[in-house]
């Protein structure tokens, strides 16, 4: 039985006063929501406060990135310590925006998932083709291999705390979602991969959740897919109507 798992990227979107404002807004508008997993990812600056706010409600908190060191000279960079110190359960890591504005690649974002994971941080490991690679007939590819570089060294005990997100770059803040018969055949082979690098049991039991223009009107269409375990979603996250609605999707 895979959990619904529910959450929000706020990107480098709200300061601490609207962040606050918004975090108590979910809080109260998510009393009533059961059996689903809800999470969000403010940005680092936010994340205390944030945090004071979701304590004792039944969402959980996330970054957005993380550096693989434990400490050092990284002038700009968070450890997987530091964020657990400010109460994160999640870190997204692998985003499309920290692969290609950042040019994070997969070797670099394995690391970060071993960190995680070693640091006590449950990894969301972010994947997803580019429109030209998709056009090439590449997405399986693609997909294959910033899974297994991903997932190098990663011990199958881990596999419970360990989330995918399938976020097909064009699909990002452009308004265009892939179709939820699209995202579960992506899906689908997510699992598949996982299976043939670990087992059938650890990638039937591993939430595979998707990202890219996830709004009110198409959550319950993608969670009504058999390998569509959840959303990560942005421009939808960042208003309560707009959140709460994706939060409480019927399928
Ligand atoms: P949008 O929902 O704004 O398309 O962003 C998706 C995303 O990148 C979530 O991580």
């Amino acid at each position: 039985m895979r959990y619904p798992f529910i959450s929000g990227n706020w990107k480098m979107f709200l300061n601490k006063t609207s962040g606050v404002e918004l975090a108590k807004a979910l809080v109260n508008g998510t009393k009533d929501v059961k059996d689903r997993d809800i999470m969000i990812c403010p940005g680092f600056p936010l994340l205390s406060d944030v945090a004071e706010i979701l304590a004792g409600s039944q969402i959980q908190l996330g970054a957005q990135n993380m550096y693989y060191e434990k400490e050092g000279a990284f002038t700009g960079e968070a450890s997987a310590e530091m964020l657990m110190s400010v109460s994160c359960s999640y870190v997204l890591l692998g985003h499309s925006e920290r692969r290609h504005i950042f040019h994070e690649n997969n070797e670099l974002i394995n690391k970060k998932v071993l960190a995680a994971l070693q640091g006590g941080l449950k990894p969301i490991l972010c994947i997803g083709e580019l429109l030209e690679e998709r056009e090439a007939g590449n997405t399986e590819s693609v997909v294959r291999e910033q899974l297994t570089t991903g997932f190098t060294d990663v011990n199958a005990a881990h596999f419970s705390d360990i989330i995918v997100a399938y976020e097909p770059v064009w699909a990002i803040g452009t308004g265009k979602t892939a179709t939820p018969e699209d995202a579960d055949n992506v899906h689908s082979f997510i699992r598949k991969t996982v299976a043939g690098l670990y087992s059938k049991s650890i990638s039937d039991e591993m939430r595979i959740i998707y990202g890219g223009s996830v709004k009110p009107d198409n959550i319950d269409g993608l969670m009504a897919k058999e390998n569509i375990d959840g959303a990560l979603v942005g421009g939808g996250s960042l208003k309560q109507d707009s959140f709460i609605r994706i939060i409480k999707f019927e399928s």
